[in-house]
This record gives C-alpha cells, sequence and structure tokens, in this order.
C-alpha cells in the first residue's frame, strides 16, 4: 500500500479498475471509477457498505455535471456557481450513465467538485467522474488524514493519495429540491445560513432511520466504537469522576481541572466553530483510542457550522442497534 503524491500513480489504478482514497476538503474519500459498477461494487465491499446507501459522484468542475444528469434546476445552480467546489453536495436527476447501484436505485444522484488542489488535478486527468463516499468502515467516523485511512482500510486498497489534513473537517452539506422547495438532507462543511443567503429560505429534513431519501443518514452513524455520553460537562464530569470512572472528555473550549490533561481534548481554545470543526474527528478518533472505558462531550454552540458539529456529535451519542 503506497501513501503517496504520486498523481499518476492514482491515476493509473483508478484506470485499471482499483480503488484509491482520496484527500478532500470534507474528508477523505473511496474512490473509485463511477461508471464502472464493478469499480462501485469494489466500494461497497471495502467499506462493508450495505448497497442501500448510495455514493456521491465528484468532477472537477460545474460545466462536468451535465452528462451525467438530466437536468440542473436553477436554484441549484445558483448554489454550484457560488459554492463550488467547495463542502457542497446537490442531489440531481441522474442520467442513465450513471450506473443505478451508485444511487442504489434512486432517480437522483449526489453530485459534487471538491476543493482540493491534488484532487481537482486528479479528477481533469481522468475520462471519468469519481465516485466517493467516506474512507471508514460503514458507520464510523469519517477520516480527516491518510493516517486515518490507513488504520481501518490500508490493507484493503493499493494507494492513499496524500493530500495532507481535510481543512474543513466535516462531510460536505447535501441538498436538494421537491417541488419549488430546497431541502437540506444532511447538515455539514457548508452553512445554512450561506446557502440561504443565495436561494432563500431552505426546509432541513428531519433524518429519521425511516428517511428513505438518504439510508446512510442513519442515527449511530459517525460513531466511536467506545460509549459516547452527551451533556453538560459540568455536571458529568463531577458524576463520573466520584465513582471512580475511566473516561475521556471531548469539550468545546474549556480545559476541567478535574481531569489529566491526557484524556482531554478541546476543540478550540478560542472558541473558533471553523477550527472545532476541522479537530472534531481526529479527537474522536484518538478518545477511541484512549485507554479509557467511555467519552463525555458536550454541544459546541448552535449556529454555524456549530450546528453540523452538534449533528455529529448527536450521532457519536445515538446507542447503536
Ligand atoms: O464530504 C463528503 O460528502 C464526503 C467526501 C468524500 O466527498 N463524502 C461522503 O460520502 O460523506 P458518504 O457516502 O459517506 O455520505 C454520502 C451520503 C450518504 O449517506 C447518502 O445517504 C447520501 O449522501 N446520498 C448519496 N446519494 C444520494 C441520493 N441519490 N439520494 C439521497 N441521498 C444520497
Ligand atoms: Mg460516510
Amino acid at each position: 500500500m503506497a501513501i503517496s503524491t504520486d498523481l499518476n500513480l492514482a491515476k493509473q489504478f483508478l484506470e485499471s479498475g482499483e480503488l484509491v482514497a482520496i484527500p478532500t476538503e470534507t474528508v477523505y474519500g473511496l474512490a473509485g471509477n463511477a461508471l464502472d459498477p464493478l469499480a462501485v461494487a469494489a466500494i461497497f465491499d471495502t467499506k462493508n457498505r450495505p448497497s442501500f446507501d448510495p455514493l456521491i459522484i465528484h468532477v472537477a468542475s460545474i460545466q462536468a455535471v451535465d452528462q451525467y444528469i438530466l437536468e440542473f434546476p436553477k436554484a441549484l445552480h445558483k448554489l454550484a456557481e457560488k459554492f463550488w467546489p467547495g463542502p457542497l453536495t446537490l442531489l440531481l436527476p441522474k442520467a442513465p450513465q450513471i450506473p443505478d447501484l451508485v444511487t442504489s436505485g434512486l432517480d437522483r444522484v449526489a453530485i459534487r467538485v471538491p476543493d482540493h488542489p491534488l484532487t481537482l488535478e486528479l479528477l481533469r486527468a481522468l475520462d471519468f467522474p469519481l465516485a466517493a463516499p467516506s474512507a471508514n468502515p460503514f458507520g464510523y467516523i469519517s477520516p480527516t488524514t491518510p493516517a486515518h485511512v490507513n488504520a481501518q482500510l490500508g490493507e484493503l486498497i493499493p494507494m492513499i493519495l496524500d493530500g495532507g489534513p481535510s481543512a474543513v473537517g466535516l462531510e460536505s452539506t447535501i441538498v436538494g429540491m421537491e417541488g419549488d422547495e430546497i431541502i437540506v438532507y444532511r447538515l455539514g462543511g457548508l452553512e445554512i445560513d450561506l446557502i440561504e443567503g443565495v436561494v432563500g429560505k431552505v426546509q432541513l429534513q428531519d433524518h429519521s432511520s425511516s428517511n428513505p431519501q438518504a439510508p446512510g443518514l442513519l442515527e449511530s452513524h459517525y460513531a466511536p466504537t467506545k460509549p459516547f455520553i452527551l451533556g453538560d460537562l459540568n455536571k458529568l464530569i463531577p458524576h463520573y469522576a466520584s465513582q471512580g470512572k475511566y473516561f475521556g472528555v471531548l469539550s468545546f473550549q474549556n480545559f476541567s481541572e478535574e481531569v489529566a490533561s491526557e484524556k482531554q481534548i478541546i476543540l478550540s481554545k478560542v472558541g473558533d466553530l471553523k477550527e472545532a470543526a476541522a479537530n472534531l474527528f481526529a479527537a474522536m478518533r484518538s478518545l477511541d483510542g484512549m485507554n479509557i472505558d467511555f467519552i463525555l462531550a458536550e454541544l459546541a454552540p448552535d449556529h454555524g457550522l456549530g450546528k453540523a458539529i452538534n449533528d455529529r456529535l448527536k450521532r457519536a451519542s445515538a446507542t447503536r442497534g
């Protein structure tokens, strides 16, 4: 397995139907030729992902989208013009050229232009789009570094294209239309306020586990393997400390005197939501790897990127089953 910046090598693997982990500004993706059903099947296999959970395809530019869709609704086109390349995924009516396996048989395909120089150069060099879910085993925390990918999928793929740590650190915001209504299906790296600044009020769709439109938005996604308890740290910490429990702490901004410093991670000492988002998944992983029995965490302020951060924290704390 190679961890390298060699674009030609990545291109060769992808052209021969193999998978390569690619850097994006949101999280690392597990990429394969989106037009090759065998490569797409290998993605589901490698991630251990149920085939009813559709994939996002990645293209180099807004112009490259047209051949893969039937139409580009005006409002969504405006969003693409404003925010691509960037952490925005659009659900668009799919052209027949996109294999049904990519969309799990749905009639919309999820598309985005990622904002990472290496991956954009790779996409420009290829004559097919890349299907790429986050490069983690199904249900686990998304990777934001090559080391994260390597830890779980390293044995299963020939190459990780090394683009350094992901700058945004949260998956893309997923947006589509139902009738005239603009719907956000997944909170993510692009804030809702910015979207509304371009297209007006949007609706946030409740992602219950019964939502057939986005089966991947199940609760208990983005979950560490250790129990993850969300609440008021000022109460949780003394409560569990008094019982002599072994736990770690994920705090938004403040240091706790009651917990050893190596057992706590602060997302942003200055309380910056961007910084907190960029640190979130690495922090969850490193707590998950500590010699502790469970993780205590608190929500971020609930505005801007804080909404997406809190969405992931809540999913991490949802009980599995
Ligand atoms: O930032 C991101 O979006 C990253 C990077 C690699 O681009 N990708 C990512 O992919 O997060 P993934 O597969 O982990 O999450 C994509 C989610 C899926 O859970 C799925 O439910 C939803 O997008 N999705 C994909 N295609 C869809 C479709 N046609 N209709 C509804 N939801 C769809
Ligand atoms: Mg994912």
